[in-house]
């Protein structure tokens, strides 16, 4: 205890001297998500994480996450130093997307507006008309919809074919899928529905699509948290990373969180409810990078400037 207090106000004084702002995701350890809130930073979705780093005044960003995410704030913000805890903190949706490919997906389909998840490389953004992230996906498809597009959607296809099923666009997509997401169970969530009744399902649509029909409420994971303190149920059963639920049980003590079954559980999963990668950060390595300087995001400024475009109009289309 004694450790990590003196870890915490390490960090504290660091990030006062340096002028720079911790922006922490849902899913990473709760002492980095207190300490994002604690010390004038924001703990959020992805969406709101570029938004507030891009317009925040701090010089430096940290960002305790995933790589893309440090991208997305690099390529918001190129004059500003991005730091992570760990710079091999991936995503297997970035990775099961690689641009090469990707690019020649796009150059088969040109009669298609290309939309990407936030979930992607700075050089698949660069390829692409608009980005989104799972909070914004559907009124974004939406709203190409009325301009009569057809989209070519990537890389997650469980999001994508909720996307396709709630608006009926015409989409193609690519058959990306995240590893933990990937791994909850509509059988045995149904068996666990049924031991609590009363229980409202909350599901992220990275989720498959039979566990997403269990869903009484489908979002991102602000859309998820709020959902949770709006509902009137006592009892919740939650299929997102379970970092998600530090939030939700802070915001709502009184209120009961269960964790939405995997078939892994016990057998040797290690990516079954908590993501690999988000775990890579910590309260020690996030001090070191804030003392050596180590583990800054780099983006090719080429790339940068054109990834930029999609992002922006997913944020002015936001506002
Ligand atoms: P949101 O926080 O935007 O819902 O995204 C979840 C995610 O994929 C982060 O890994
Ligand atoms: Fe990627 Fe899934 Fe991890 Fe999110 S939880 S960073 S989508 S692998």
């Amino acid at each position: 205890a004694d450790e990590k207090a003196e870890l915490i106000s390490r960090i504290k004084r660091l990030l006062k001297e340096q002028d720079a702002v911790l922006v922490a995701h849902y899913y990473v350890h709760p002492d980095l998500q207190d300490l994002a809130e604690a010390t004038g930073g924001i703990v959020s979705d992805s969406l709101d994480m570029a938004n507030f780093g891009h317009q925040h005044p701090a010089k430096t960003i940290v960002v305790a996450g995933v790589r893309f995410m440090g991208e997305t704030a690099k390529i918001l913000n190129p004059e500003k130093r991005v730091l992570m805890p760990d710079l091999e903190a991936e995503c297997s949706l970035d990775l099961g997307c690689p641009v090469d490919e990707f690019a020649a997906f796009c150059d088969g389909h040109p009669d298609r507006t290309v939309v990407v998840y936030a979930n992607t490389s700075a050089a698949v953004k660069a390829r692409a008309d608009w980005m989104v992230t799972s909070s914004i996906a559907l009124p974004v498809v939406r709203h190409l919809m009325e301009q009569g597009r057809k989209i070519l959607w990537a890389p997650d296809r469980h999001l994508g074919s909720y996307v396709q099923e709630q608006t009926g666009a015409d989409m193609l997509l690519w058959q990306g899928s995240c590893i933990v997401h990937d791994e909850y169970k509509a059988k045995e969530l149904i068996e666990m529905k049924a031991a609590h009744p009363g229980a409202l399902v909350l599901v992220h649509p990275e989720s498959p699509r039979a566990v997403v029909k269990l869903a009484d409420v489908v979002g991102s994971t602000t859309q998820l948290i709020s959902a949770a303190q709006k509902s009137v149920a006592q009892e919740f059963i939650v299929a997102t990373d379970n970092g998600i639920l530090h939030k939700m049980r802070t915001l709502c003590p009184d209120k009961v969180f269960l964790e939405a079954p995997t078939a892994g559980a016990g057998a040797n999963c290690t990516s079954c409810s908590h993501c690999p990668w988000m775990a890579m950060n910590g309260l020690r390595n996030l001090a070191e990078v804030l003392e050596n300087g180590r583990n800054e995001v780099h983006v090719d400024p080429a790339i940068g400037l054109r990834a930029k475009q999609p992002i922006e109009k997913m944020l002015e289309f936001a506002r």
